[in-house]
């Protein structure tokens, strides 16, 4: 198994992520703890692709969300459904892209560098139980190619998730 992950910075974003996802994926499928695996894939995002700044998974327990693995700075550690961009997924099913954090009325500040953002949340069943969370330090960083990219990827967390539960 390999453990690096090579991307070529000057590649558009879509090649990114297609060489990106197998690499993941091959990281991952040997292991089956769900923490090493979880942070395994937030490294790799936070560190192949451009201006992601803060990158990390909310865990579901109930109707809140607990800060799972991530990269970044400090964050809440506990977010209240629907609260927060975060809990506004939860409660939809759904992934939302914030290219401005402060015209989000719902948006949850957890540092003053973010300025957009994509949450996607992961299903088991149909049930959301967790969410991956990526914040920008720059405006407008996210749009239709990371969502369907990054929902890809939490399909594989799903899976990953579902063998230990
Ligand atoms: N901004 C998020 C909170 C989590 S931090 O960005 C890491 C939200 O509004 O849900």
């Amino acid at each position: 198994m390999s453990e690096s992950i090579t991307i070529d910075k000057s590649l558009s974003k879509a090649d990114k992520y297609n060489r990106l996802l197998p690499q993941i994926e091959a990281l991952v499928k040997d292991e089956t703890d769900i923490t090493a695996n979880l942070g395994q894939i937030c490294a790799a995002l936070k560190y192949s692709m451009v201006g992601f700044f803060w990158v990390g998974f909310y865990m579901r327990q109930g109707n809140e969300l607990v800060l799972g693995p991530f990269q970044g700075p400090v964050a809440c550690s506990r977010i209240k459904i629907p609260n927060g961009v975060c809990g506004t997924a939860a409660q939809h099913k759904q992934t939302i892209i914030v290219d401005d954090v402060d015209k989000f009325p719902l948006h949850i500040v957890c540092s003053s560098e973010s300025k957009s953002e994509i949450v996607v949340p992961v299903f088991y069943n149909d049930i959301v139980i967790a969410v991956l969370d990526v914040d920008s330090d720059s405006y407008a960083n996210f749009d239709a190619t990371d969502k369907k990219y990054l929902e890809e990827l939490c399909k594989l967390v799903s899976y990953l998730m579902g063998r230990i539960a």
